[in-house]
């Protein structure tokens, strides 16, 4: 049994705590930004819109992949609707009515609103070039993670024991390149673990193994007229394959989007709160359109993955020796080539509802066929682990150990590591990992220098893609 990460607002939600006496402290509302009647000559930064329609049948593929590269790149302004409305203090955490910091009246980066484009925090290409290289899509640094959850940060050791504890998340940015792979080998096991809960149903009694490309998730039986989940492992009870956020929180890159859109930006999509609808009071309806989520799922799921450069065949041996290939599985294939998007969005059903078709072996992705299907390099298995209490961070009430397996496609162009950025080097990075991984980090830690070398040297032809969006610009 796996405790689910979040709640309505899955991506980020640390769960909203007891409010109750702070709607009695919060009679006064700062007005102090200008209203937006008080700013003739400006104009929204998002334009031209992009409908639902015009996606589906009106723009060519490559237009709207262009489409969704300028969202993502788009500043929002205040005519857009950045921005939450005025503050809520019935609940102060949530997208739409948070608290901003003082006079600014804008953002605060502890709990969002943090920033004004996604840009802002994906666009490293690689930093292991002096100076660092740039892509829409990339990964971030340090300075910017955000801090899901965050209410009480001790930033001066109040304990005094020399650890500023947090009660929130922190967590950095990963790049989305390659992320039509992803997208589709976790519906296609999504796909299998659905049929194999139905198989449990239809023999009552008899525990049915959950396995998915391979990858093992636990078992489910059906007894007493309902499934019983306590044997399911590193996936949601509900058998859907989350591999995006670090938690895994999401199943689509649509659904991460529409989180990250109304966390960071305060931009809230139609699809949430409705259409004509100003749900956060901040002047603007209509924040982001069906079509422009849609066109920001298409550009990031068609993006170019990462890709081995050179060869280190004894590091890549030993990888595999010392058990890091059971969670970072170098490949795994998919059945088709086609990924589909599906609006709405039904998990549990990745066939339903599909509007939009993308052939992940043409260009730009261009993964390598195999079969009826491609070949996705991704190091990993699509399944949370526990990874010991060295690298547990709070999720609402509960300290968490459980992550989904990093990918290490393009780890040697993405330091820092781990899901806070704590790891400067990739040797930190294995040194941190415990709980499951605990037996295969102690492996490494007692190779000799060589062989340790030997791994780093095949961790480092791991690449990010050469010039991703080149066809954009
Ligand atoms: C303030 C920094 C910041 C901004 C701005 C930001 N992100 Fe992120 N993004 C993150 C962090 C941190 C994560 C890791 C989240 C997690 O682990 O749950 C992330 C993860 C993601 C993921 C999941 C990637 C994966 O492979 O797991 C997607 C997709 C994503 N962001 C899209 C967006 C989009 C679209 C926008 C703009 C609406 C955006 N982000 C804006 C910091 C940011
Ligand atoms: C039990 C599963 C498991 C095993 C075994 C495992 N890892 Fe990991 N690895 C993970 C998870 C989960 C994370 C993400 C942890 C986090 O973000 O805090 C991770 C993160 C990493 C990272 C950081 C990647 C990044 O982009 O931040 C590197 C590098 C890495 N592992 C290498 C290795 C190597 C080398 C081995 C073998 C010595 C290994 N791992 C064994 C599950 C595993």
């Amino acid at each position: 049994m796996e405790m689910r990460v979040g709640r309505s607002f899955r991506a980020y939600s640390p769960g909203i705590g007891p409010l109750a006496a702070i709607a009695a402290v919060a009679a006064i509302v700062l007005t102090a930004r200008p209203a937006l009647a008080q700013m003739p000559g400006e104009q929204p930064n998002l334009r031209p819109r992009i409908t639902q329609e015009m996606v589906r049948s009106g723009l060519k593929h490559k237009d709207v992949r262009a489409a969704g590269h300028r969202i993502f790149a788009t500043p929002f302004n205040v005519l857009d609707g950045l921005g939450d409305g005025p503050m809520n203090p019935s609940d102060t955490e949530s997208p739409g009515g948070r608290p901003t910091l003082g006079a600014n009246g804008m953002f605060l980066r502890m709990n969002g609103l943090d920033s004004q484009t996604c840009l802002e925090c994906h666009s490293i290409l690689s930093t292991a070039t002096i100076p660092a290289r740039f892509a829409v899509g990339g990964a971030g640094n340090v300075s910017d993670s955000a801090f899901p959850g965050v209410v009480d940060p001790d930033i001066n050791d109040s304990e005094n024991n020399g650890f500023a504890a947090i009660s929130g998340r922190m967590i950095n940015p990963p790049f989305s390149f390659g992320s039509g792979g992803v997208e589709l080998l976790a519906k296609e096991m999504t796909q299998v673990l659905q049929a194999l809960a139905a198989q449990a149903q239809t023999n009552p009694g008899a525990p049915v193994a959950l396995e998915a490309k391979g990858v093992a998730f636990g078992s489910i039986v059906f007894a007493n007229g309902s499934l019983d989940t306590s044997g399911v492992e590193g996936v949601d009870d509900d058998l859907v394959v989350r591999p995006f956020g670090r938690k895994g929180c999401c199943a689509t890159i649509r659904a991460f989007d529409v989180d990250a859109m109304q966390f960071h930006h305060g931009i809230q999509p139609v699809e949430v709160v409705g259409e004509g609808v100003d749900a956060d009071g901040d002047g603007v309806e209509n924040e982001l359109l069906v079509g422009e989520l849609s066109a920001l799922h298409v550009f990031q799921t068609s993006l170019e993955p990462p890709q081995q450069r050179g060869r280190a065949p004894r590091g890549a041996e030993l990888f595999g020796l010392i058990g890091c290939a059971e969670c970072h599985v170098p490949e795994l294939r998919s059945e088709g080539r086609l990924l589909t998007l599906s609006f709405p969005e039904v998990h549990e059903d990745p066939s339903a509802n599909v509007y939009y078709t993308i052939d992940l072996s043409r260009p730009p992705a261009r993964f390598a066929k195999v079969g009826r299907g491609v070949s996705v390099p991704l190091f990993a298995d699509l399944k949370r682990h526990d990874m010991g209490p060295g690298l547990e961070e709070h999720t609402g009430d509960a300290l968490d150990p459980f992550y989904q397996t990093a990918r290490l496609w393009g780890v040697a162009d993405t330091a820092p590591y781990l899901h806070d950025g704590r790891a400067a080097t990739l040797s930190e990075a294995i040194l941190w990992h415990g709980g499951e991984a605990q037996a295969s980090r102690d492996l490494f830690a007692g190779m000799p220098d060589e062989e340790r070398t030997d791994l780093l040297t095949f961790l480092r032809t791991l690449r990010t893609p050469r010039r991703p969006n080149r066809d954009l610009r």
